[in-house]
């Protein structure tokens, strides 16, 4: 089968000692139907010769800048545009921390900074150099910008060691290709405006009311949006989190500043999924001095914020609307009163104090409750896994809502 007919694949050869098995990967690729071309370091090619991957992509195989350009018209560029998907494999710790931080001293790492097209990344090392923080926080940055990691496998490594850093097997490689050129992108055209993160309220210019929300459930849901081919905004409170790359990011501190920059977007977006704290309450009068510790007890008045999402369902016109209920009792009855009351489309509902969900942790367990009274039960995932399945929900009621059910 052709798979990947007509398809463009840039393979990126680093030097380790795993390079011989990306001449398998290119052969493959190359049977699957791809336009292979190879760009190797200078390294690299002290474990497999240029020539090999010539002969097996029948391409011009490029590894010095100045050099190897009488086939190009500026190397670099031209390789940059050639791709509709760049490989890079196996990946040195040298190149993850060159590529995290915008090195290009070589040609590899030049296409690389001028490439638009997406990167998987295979890493392969020593154990000790793969758990290394600074490998770790280069990774780390290199997935938050959008780039596919393909884990290492574990096992027998050449130096001699067993653990984590082998470069997975060339078809696991190939599949993970097969795979993001078969990836749906079936929110392409659509507006999603995603809430996240939790809002803070001055008290004094010291103080604040806030929340244990971490942000990450919501950077999670945008980064799923985009990654089915929508057209994103992120308006955030408080997340120390990296923002989604490729997204319209906007912070905001207070409920009222998130209250009026959704108000902004609202008209012109398909869907809104709700995943912020927006606090319940803030204080009455703001001091504009700090709040001195004289008296024994002092008394601040609070008052309710407006309910964004309710607004929005009292404004609503053909936008889905996707809330979440954090409970720490009764959990499904106050999910279901709220699906009601700001008439949204579905509800996500969870139990913070349960362990393995709520704030700040990677996993979260939730019920997916609609207006028809259905449920759906969902085991303990990653806050990343259950972005796709709300993302997922959200995309079936997109397609009926245009196919006008
Ligand atoms: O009513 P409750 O705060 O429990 O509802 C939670 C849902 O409503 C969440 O989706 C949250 O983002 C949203 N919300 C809001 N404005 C508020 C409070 C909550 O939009 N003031």
């Amino acid at each position: 089968m052709n798979e990947l007919e007509n398809k463009n694949v840039l393979i990126c050869v680093t030097g380790g000692i795993a390079t011989f098995k990306i001449v398998e990967v290119a052969s493959r690729l190359k049977k699957l139907g791809a336009n292979v071309r190879v760009v190797m370091t200078k390294a690299a090619t002290e474990f497999v010769s240029p020539r090999t991957f010539q002969e097996i992509t029948r391409n011009t195989v490029a590894v010095e800048m100045f050099k190897d350009a009488a086939d190009f018209n500026v190397a670099h560029i031209t390789l940059a545009n050639f791709a509709d998907v760049v490989l890079i494999a196996p990946a040195t710790a040298n190149f993850l921390a060159k590529a995290a931080h915008g090195i290009a001293d070589d040609l590899l790492t030049t296409t690389i900074l001028a490439t638009v097209a997406p990167l998987i990344v295979a890493p392969s090392m020593n154990t000790n150099m793969f758990e290394n923080p600074a490998t770790q926080e280069n990774l780390k940055i290199l997935a938050n910008r959008g780039v596919k990691i393909i884990e290492p496998a574990t096992g027998e490594l050449a130096c001699g060691i067993s653990g984590k850093g082998r470069l997975p097997e060339p078809e696991d490689i190939c599949e993970e290709i097969v795979k993001f050129f078969a990836a749906k992108k079936d929110l392409r055209g659509k507006k999603i405006l995603v809430t996240a993160g939790g809002t803070v309220e001055p008290i004094d210019p010291v103080r604040y009311i806030g929340n244990r929300s971490s942000g990450r459930m919501g950077y999670e849901v945008a980064r799923a949006a985009r990654n089915h081919g929508a057209e994103v905004i992120l308006i955030s409170g408080r997340s120390d989190l990296e923002p989604p790359a490729n997204v319209k990011f906007v912070r905001v501190e207070t409920a009222e500043q998130m209250r009026l920059s959704i108000l902004d977007e609202y008209s012109a977006v398909d869907a809104v999924v709700m995943t912020a704290a927006v606090s319940d309450y803030r204080v009455k009068h703001f001091s504009t001095q700090k709040i001195k510790k004289s008296a024994q007890s002092i008394i601040l008045e609070l008052v309710k914020n407006p309910d964004i999402l309710k607004e929005l369902g009292n404004l609503k016109k053909s936008q889905i609307l996707v809330g979440f209920a954090a409970e720490t009792e009764n959990v499904i009855n106050y999910a279901r009163g709220k699906l009601v009351e700001k008439n949204l489309d579905f509800i996500v509902a969870n139990d913070v104090s349960a362990e393995g969900a709520g704030f700040s942790v990677d996993t979260n367990i939730i019920s997916i409750i609609y207006r028809d009274g259905k449920m759906e039960n969902f085991p303990k995932m990653t806050k990343a896994e259950l972005a796709e399945k709300i993302i997922h929900r959200l995309t079936n009621f997109l397609d009926a809502r245009f196919s006008g059910q």
